[in-house]
């Protein structure tokens, strides 16, 4: 089960992408949910044996379907809202799997998740326990918390999505987080479970995340010793996936690492994964509109835009883009140096830059790996519409997300009588 050419097209799994495009339109998001689900067992075969438990990491793509298709494997999730929690209930995902990390948490949601009895609260700061600390005595509670712990290791990634360094907002600082815990243990309303970490985002090499790791046991033996034993070590997640070239180490291999880097050690070990579980699984569909001839190369202005995927505009990321129908062979000298660019009036709107492409008006492309970090991350910027999203099982295609319509686009305001 893949993504790939049958017959000269691009299919997933069983479907031709032309069938979906047909069936509901560009631009839409495609989710193969074979390929979730082998992404999801390979954590699990690597766990196998260990007491362990993976929080899919609902920000990466948090459509329904997909959490549905997590829950029923029996996967837990990392929150970073109230909102994404009722949409893991929705789902029908069990709230005593859930980790919630973040550094806003209101009290709103410090109330909801501890109603809702989730697992775990990952505090990042002073001030947050003592907030848990008081919703939690109000409402007769204990609530159940870690420490997010920051390394101070070096994922050695984007700056914008790396986590664990000292000048990060993210977690509190390694020196510290004794204290913080002996505090913690001594406050009414709190019953601390775990440590938690989460370093950065899109790690090519299991190193950094050893490295993390090893710090975490370090500190888990440092609190035994004063008394404070822990049911948990949340080791975060970040594993990266294959966009275009890079060197990608597998899931196998950062389990493997985390493992040995906890070696002896009885707790539950928690990963967060959500970029490697969804991010190759999944691929936005979208038509050329026009082909725009240029001095030093051609723009092939498509109906997927910044709005739909985001990445590309706010990271400089490489996404592939292929035709979903393949060239025929030979025709390769057709193919011109293109930017691939959206219909949204900002320079930044592109989805790739200086490609070879052989495509014409009304030709369907597919820009890959945008299973993470695509749909959920999308806006409504220049009155567009958010995409359709289709999960493919088999032979079948779900419509799992209608297109929005306008109308639901401005259905929330109003226009006062007297302007
Ligand atoms: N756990 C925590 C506490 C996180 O903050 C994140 C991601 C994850 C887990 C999941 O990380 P993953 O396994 O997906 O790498 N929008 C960016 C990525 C931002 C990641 C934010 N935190 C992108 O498109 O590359």
């Amino acid at each position: 089960m893949s993504i790939a050419y049958r017959n000269g097209a691009l299919h997933v799994e069983h479907v031709a992408l032309e069938d979906i495009a047909r069936q509901h339109g560009t631009p839409c998001y495609v989710y193969s949910s074979a390929l979730i689900r082998a992404a999801y067992l390979e954590y699990t075969e690597a766990l196998a044996g260990r007491n362990g438990l993976v929080c899919y990491s609902v920000k990466a793509n948090s459509n329904l379907a997909v959490l549905a298709l997590l829950a029923r494997l029996g996967s837990g999730f990392d929150i970073v809202s109230g909102g994404e929690l009722a949409r893991v209930i929705a789902a029908g995902g069990d709230a005593r799997k859930v980790v919630f990390s973040g550094v806003g948490k209101s009290e709103a949601e410090i109330e909801q998740v501890l109603r809702a009895r989730i697992l775990c609260l990952n505090l990042e700061s002073e001030a947050e326990l003592a907030r848990v600390s008081r919703v939690a005595s109000r409402l007769g509670l204990r609530a159940p918390v870690a420490f997010r712990v920051n390394p101070d290791v070096d994922p050695n990634t984007h700056p914008y999505i790396s986590t664990g360094l000292k000048q990060n907002k993210f977690g509190v600082a390694h020196e510290d987080a004794e204290r913080l815990y002996r505090e913690a243990a001594a406050l009414p309303g709190i019953e601390v479970v775990g440590i938690g970490c989460h370093i950065g985002s899109l790690m090519g090499d299991t190193g950094p995340y050893v490295e993390a790791t090893e710090r975490l046991a370090d500190l888990a033996r440092r609190l035994e010793h004063a008394g404070i034993r822990l049911q948990h070590i949340d080791v975060g997640g970040g594993v990266g996936i294959r966009y275009r070239d890079e060197t990608q180490k597998p899931i196998r291999d950062f389990v493997e690492g985390a493992l040995g880097a906890l070696a002896g050690r009885t707790e539950q070990v928690v990963f967060d994964p959500g970029r490697s579980l969804v991010g190759n699984a999944g691929v936005l569909l979208t038509r050329v509109e026009y082909v725009k001839p240029g001095d030093t190369k051609n723009f092939l202005v498509v109906d997927a835009a910044m709005n739909d995927l985001q990445r590309p505009a706010l990271y400089d990321a490489w996404h592939d883009v292929r035709p979903v129908r393949a060239p025929l062979a030979g025709a390769a000298g057709a193919a011109t140096v293109c930017d691939v660019v959206g219909p949204v009036c900002e320079s930044a709107d592109f989805l790739a830059k200086d490609r070879a492409l052989a495509a014409s008006e009304g030709d369907l492309l597919a820009v890959m790996s945008a299973g993470a970090y695509g749909m959920s991350m999308s806006s409504n910027y220049n009155t567009r519409p958010r995409a359709a999203e289709v999960m493919v099982a088999g032979h079948r295609i779900h419509l799992v997300r209608k297109r929005e319509r306008v109308e639901d686009l401005y259905a929330l305001e109003s226009v006062p009588n007297e302007l």
